[in-house]
């Protein structure tokens, strides 16, 4: 079996401060060496000051594989649409990956599939790494429609891009109930979905099946992450709630890299 690299990742929403990027780097120096790839992804905003303080921190950031995130782009490579942030802009302040297709986008400002697709494609083209989130609400899990909204949330993706496309992306699975609520998916229930994920591409192409990093979220916390980070499709977490506390966050990546 391939290994993957475990990625956790930031998901500071509308919250966070300047001095919460301090108080992470500060934590991250005690820690020792870890294997997990580190994404912060702050409000917009914060980016340039987090990028100077990664800089002046080069040895921790190094020895965790520190990188930053956008929380969302355009669709569009730039031009008059007011209020949005380009794919290049990110890039310009050392944004390596971008979260796509979040629910919260999804569902609080309308973000078809379609346009979650079209992110895709732009996040990759302006350098990006796409982390593609997907997930179903309360209703469908209940009515047994989980691998169906999956499917066609993925399938939208696939059908503009192709397979070969998710050889630079990252999937992140965060059921809808699961965000924000204190109430995690079981690990038995994470691993259930990730394998289907997985699976759906495996038959598209065994090689990026085999290779594609699945993320986990809804309500990641030191107290059940190494439960959840050590089941074998799940390979790291997109945390809300518990990156907001530079203490956790750190537990975080420890875990997840005692995982690997
Ligand atoms: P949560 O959020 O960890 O606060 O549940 C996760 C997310 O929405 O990415």
């Amino acid at each position: 079996m391939a290994t993957r690299r475990p990625i956790v990742a930031a998901n500071w929403k509308m919250a966070g401060s300047r001095q919460l990027g301090a108080e992470l780097l500060e934590k991250f120096a005690l820690l020792s060496d870890s294997s997990a790839e580190v994404v912060i992804c702050p409000p917009a905003v914060y980016l340039d000051s987090l990028q100077q303080q990664l800089s002046e921190h080069s040895d921790t950031v190094a020895q965790h594989r520190i990188t930053l995130g956008g929380q969302n782009l355009s669709h569009q490579e730039f031009g008059a649409y007011t209020g949005e942030i380009a794919g290049s802009m990110l890039n310009e302040f050392g944004c390596r990956y971008v979260i796509i297709g979040h629910s919260e986008r999804r569902s609080m400002y309308g973000e078809s599939s379609d346009i979650v697709a079209d992110k895709f494609v732009m996040a990759q083209k302006m350098g990006l790494t796409p982390i593609l989130c997907v997930g179903e609400s309360l209703a469908a899990r209940e009515a047994n429609r989980t691998f169906e909204v999956l499917n066609g949330e993925l399938n939208a993706v696939l059908d503009k891009v192709g397979i070969m496309a998710f050889d630079n992306a990252v999937i992140a699975y965060e059921p809808i109930w699961a965000i924000g609520t204190g109430k995690s998916a079981t690990p038995e229930q994470a691993q259930e979905v990730h394998a289907f994920i997985r699976q759906r591409l495996m038959q598209l192409s065994p090689y990026i099946g085999e290779k594609i990093r699945i993320l986990y979220g809804g309500s990641v916390k030191p107290s059940n992450a190494a439960d959840l980070f050590t089941r074998p499709d799940v390979d790291g977490g997109l945390v809300g709630g518990a990156s907001l506390n530079a203490s956790d966050f750190v537990e975080l990546c420890r875990i997840a890299s005692e995982s690997e």
